[in-house]
């Protein structure tokens, strides 16, 4: 692909600027003068040049369960939704509890995987919660650690996991999730589930380990991430450690910062966990967003099979995937609405994963064009998942193609047909 684009905006380094821009068989050039004959000449005003994005929650499901997705599948994925790095989780079949076991993970991604792909190891074995995994061996080659699809109940196990992972110089990444107050429930405990007699997961299921864990966090000086907030007392619980020096980041996902359990329907696209919680929640993690205490966006792109998710809201497993729309919904619901710089979006998508979770591989870059309006098509994704609660979502931006260590990992077919290919 050789493709010339006038007058076009690059974020480098925090800031965007506007150049001409040079795509030369995915390396960027800036050349002084005009277009070169052997380039295609594309209209560059509402392109944006952005680095790859990062994802450190994602589930690509292999080993175990490559009828949901697979780590090809799940890194095409990735790349057509312009990210260049992302972070597997280990609830998996085996589940990465041992040098053994990850390393059938690692020779898969290997072989399939198209982006850097660097997997979490399970905190316990089998993520049963009852015994530490082997976190010393699994720690050169895994992004962090954790249990996530479940919480670790034992507050002294988590506490011998984070001294352990402090030694190893490793983040701990917390699904938080307390058991004993589930009762059943499979959405939000708000007004949606009220209404239409759903069982409800409360909110401190969630906050109630946060709280725990930023105490252990605090005692033992472990590197702590909070994966997928949903909950205004999370933030708050969050935005109080962080005053008081403690190691501690956190993520959430669109679906969080966009929807809430008001928007609910009676299908399996909106269910996952934690739940789409109420109007004030979101409102919560946008201010958290806005004031640093959420430090970045993760999708939980967490795929399952058409018919596993037809059950409904009740009957369906949780998790929806998130890569292949991620940036246009937040692009079109944050940023062109005025609650978000743009800059401010790549920062949170690619900067701040990236630094917090050592992801040293290059981002290469992604090419979106802001001013291309569609519709989310399920049926358009490279993901085996089709299950998004922003199905049909009229959104603005999409990814003309993504460039990773100089390769052309994604190529939007509009823009290959443009430049005669
Ligand atoms: O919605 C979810 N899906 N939440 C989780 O914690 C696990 C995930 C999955 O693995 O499907």
């Amino acid at each position: 692909m050789n493709i010339y684009l006038k007058n076009t905006r690059i974020y480098q380094q925090g800031s965007f600027s506007r150049r001409d821009i040079l795509i030369r068989d995915g390396e960027l050039f800036f050349p002084a003068g005009p277009a070169p004959e052997s380039a295609t000449a594309v209209d560059g005003r509402f392109i944006c040049i952005l680095p790859g994005l990062a994802d450190v929650h994602v589930h690509l499901r292999e080993p175990g369960f490559s009828y949901k997705e697979t780590i090809r599948t799940g890194t095409m994925a990735a790349a057509r939704g312009g990210y260049t790095a992302v972070c597997p989780m280990p609830n998996l079949n085996p589940v990465p509890d041992s040098l053994e076991t990850l390393e059938q993970e690692l020779s898969i991604i290997r072989r399939d995987a198209v982006i850097p792909t660097v997997p979490y190891g399970a905190i316990t074995k089998g993520e049963a919660g009852q015994e530490l995994a082997d976190m010393e061996a699994m720690a050169p080659y895994v992004a962090a650690f954790s249990d996530d699809g479940k919480g670790v109940q034992s507050p002294a196990m988590m506490e011998k996991a984070m001294e352990k992972a402090k030694t190893l110089g490793k983040i701990i990444a917390a699904h938080c999730e307390d058991n004993s107050l589930l009762n059943g429930g499979y959405i939000h405990d708000g007004a949606y589930a009220a209404a239409h007699g759903h069982r409800g997961i409360c909110s401190e299921s969630e906050y109630g380990p946060i709280r725990r864990d930023a105490a252990l966090a605090k005692k033992t000086g472990c590197a702590y991430h909070v994966c997928h907030v949903s909950t205004k007392e999370s933030v708050e619980i969050i935005r109080h450690a962080k005053s008081q020096g403690v190691n501690i980041t956190c993520e959430t996902a669109p679906h969080y910062l966009l929807l809430d359990d008001s928007m609910l329907q009676e299908e399996g696209r909106f269910k996952m966990n934690p739940p789409l919680r109420s109007p004030e929640d979101r409102q919560a993690l946008l201010a958290g967003l806005l004031d640093g205490t959420i430090d970045m966006i993760a999708t939980d792109h967490a795929p399952h099979s058409r018919e596993e998710k037809s059950l409904g809201l009740k009957d369906s497993p949780m998790g929806v995937v998130g890569l292949e729309c991620a940036f246009p919904v937040l692009y079109t619901g944050l940023v062109e609405t005025g609650i978000l710089p743009l800059e401010k979006l790549v920062a949170l998508m690619s900067d701040a994963p990236r630094a917090r979770f050592g992801l040293t591989s290059d981002p290469g870059f992604a090419l979106f064009d802001l001013a291309h309006t569609w519709r989310i098509d399920p049926e358009e994704f490279a993901s085996l998942g089709r299950a998004t609660p922003f199905e049909g979502v009229p959104v603005r931006g999409r990814c003309l193609m993504t460039v990773c260590q100089g390769r052309e990992v994604y190529i939007d077919p509009m823009l290959a047909k443009e430049a005669g290919q």
